[in-house]
């Protein structure tokens, strides 16, 4: 998309800017290939399996959150693909993963989401694990006259990190470490310290599209004045500004709350500006024909209002403290972040329907009491007081396109958007009407996560190389 700016008459045209910023020397940003969007790789089986032994696999997944594992004995599991993976906190600084599958005669150990044992025990014929995976108990050990040790016959681990908060597990024990993987990434979103933010909200959402499908949507801003025109008073997409990274990773920055250069100025805030102004003690009369001045006026009014709330913005920038921030973590997830508010949303693929997804959404917010008055119900971000803070565990909310489309649950109204088309454009894919994509310059970052799709499947990826796999 590029926007028109008229200077003494001329229109010139703005598009938006991509920087491609390598990681070191040897971890470059731009893998030297041009993917085709052809129809087959959101559609076939095969390239199905392909993504799911060199991607799935072999690569860092978002698996949850810190905040379900806080005390000894608390486990989650998380399902991938054919795979069940169960994550628990084994001690009180250390924690384990290991596939849900029990070494007697393969049943699932654990089935419900999360929850918190001493043991972990087979329901079936009963053999019981430590926290940490290791066999401690068969019963009646003298039936069996094959000799095994428990070592030998203990679950099968996985490796598991953790960063701010978010536990991330790898199937392949070769695998370069997370570090690696998200590169400065990691120190860039450090200062929102996410650890002390607190799930507010868990949706999933079953679609009938390809998972690939879901991160196309949300890697370009092509479609926003389209399907998503409450957007024209807030946000400026049309000058964003991307960050291309190594492995499929990007970022989008976009300006906010501004007008879309590509409307009018209006000579009143409009009701979002107004609700964002009112929120922070600023009057939106003071603001008449005055517009462009409000993004300003927030940056620096969030940091006088945080500081009577006890809600620290030194950290960051002024970019930082107004603008729409999301980043985008191959394959599994994306951010959008703001200091107050961690929205985390991931498309898991179907275990063996390529046309198939599950799309979830985690919200995650600064606790109120990290605000030492929050009697006045001042909200530092609009919309942020919508959310309830749940005693326990935020439920999970679990729902199908249609439950979206007829409007009994919401993941907000611009995700509802989204939702919408996502079925339809899988349904294209099948089409003999249509075989390729074309994408223009806006559309760089979804060209961008395909073209390390294909890295990543071929046979000397980046990742194969710095892991020091085949
Ligand atoms: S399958 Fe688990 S104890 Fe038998
Ligand atoms: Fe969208």
């Amino acid at each position: 998309m590029f926007w028109r700016l008229s200077l003494g008459g001329e229109t010139i045209f703005m598009p938006q800017r991509f920087n491609y910023i390598d990681f070191s020397e040897e971890i470059t940003s731009d893998p030297k290939h041009k993917a085709i969007l052809s129809t087959d790789r959101y559609t076939n089986t095969e390239f199905m399996q392909s993504e799911w032994d060199k991607i799935w696999t072999k690569t860092w997944l978002f698996a949850g959150l810190v905040s379900d594992i806080q005390e000894v004995g608390d486990f989650f599991v998380y399902d991938i693909g054919r795979e069940s993976i169960i994550v628990t906190r084994n001690e009180a600084k250390k924690i384990s993963a290991f596939y849900n599958v029990c070494q007697h005669r393969g049943n699932k150990i654990l089935s419900l989401e999360c929850g918190s044992v001493n043991k972990v025990s087979c329901p079936y014929h009963g053999w019981t694990y430590k926290l940490n995976g290791k066999l401690e108990k068969i019963p009646d050990v003298e039936l069996f006259n094959q000799r095994f040790s428990c070592d030998e016959k203990s679950l099968k681990p996985v490796r598991v990190e953790t960063w701010a908060g978010l536990v991330f597990i790898n199937m392949t024990e070769e695998s370069a470490s997370l570090e690696t993987f998200l590169g400065p990434i990691i120190d860039q979103l450090n200062p929102y310290h996410f650890e002390n933010m607190k799930l507010v909200k868990h949706q999933t959402v079953s679609l009938e599209t390809n998972w690939k499908t879901v991160r196309d949507n949300f890697l370009e801003q092509y479609h926003v004045d389209f399907i998503h025109p409450q957007h024209a008073s807030f946000v400026d997409c049309c000058d964003a500004n991307n960050d291309m990274w190594p492995f499929g990773h990007t970022r989008t920055m976009v300006l906010s709350p501004v007008i879309n250069p590509r409307y009018s100025m209006p000579e009143e805030p409009p009701d979002f500006m107004s609700q964002y102004l009112n929120g922070l003690e600023l009057d939106p009369k003071d603001f008449i024909g005055k517009v462009p001045e409000i993004r300003e006026a927030i940056q620096k009014q969030k940091r006088v209002i945080g500081k009577k709330l006890g809600f620290d913005y030194s950290e960051f920038t002024d970019d930082q403290v107004s603008d729409v921030l999301q980043y985008d973590i191959f394959p599994n997830i994306f951010m959008t972040i703001h200091p107050e508010r961690l929205w985390i949303f991931g498309p898991k693929p179907h275990h063996s329907d390529p046309n198939k997804c599950s799309f979830s959404k985690w919200t995650l917010q600064i606790p109120k009491n990290k605000i030492r008055d929050d009697k006045r119900g001042l909200e530092l971000l609009p919309g942020s007081s919508d959310y309830a803070y749940p005693k326990d565990r935020a439920k999970h909310e679990i729902f199908s396109r249609e439950d979206v489309v007829e409007g009994r649950n919401s993941m907000t109204i611009t995700i509802d958007q989204d939702i919408h088309y996502l079925n339809d454009m899988q349904a294209g894919m099948h089409s003999r009407g249509f075989e390729a994509a074309v994408l223009n310059n806006d559309e760089e970052r979804v060209q961008h996560f395909h073209n390390w799709v294909d890295n990543w499947l071929s046979k000397d990826s980046l990742w194969s190389k710095i892991s020091n796999f085949k």
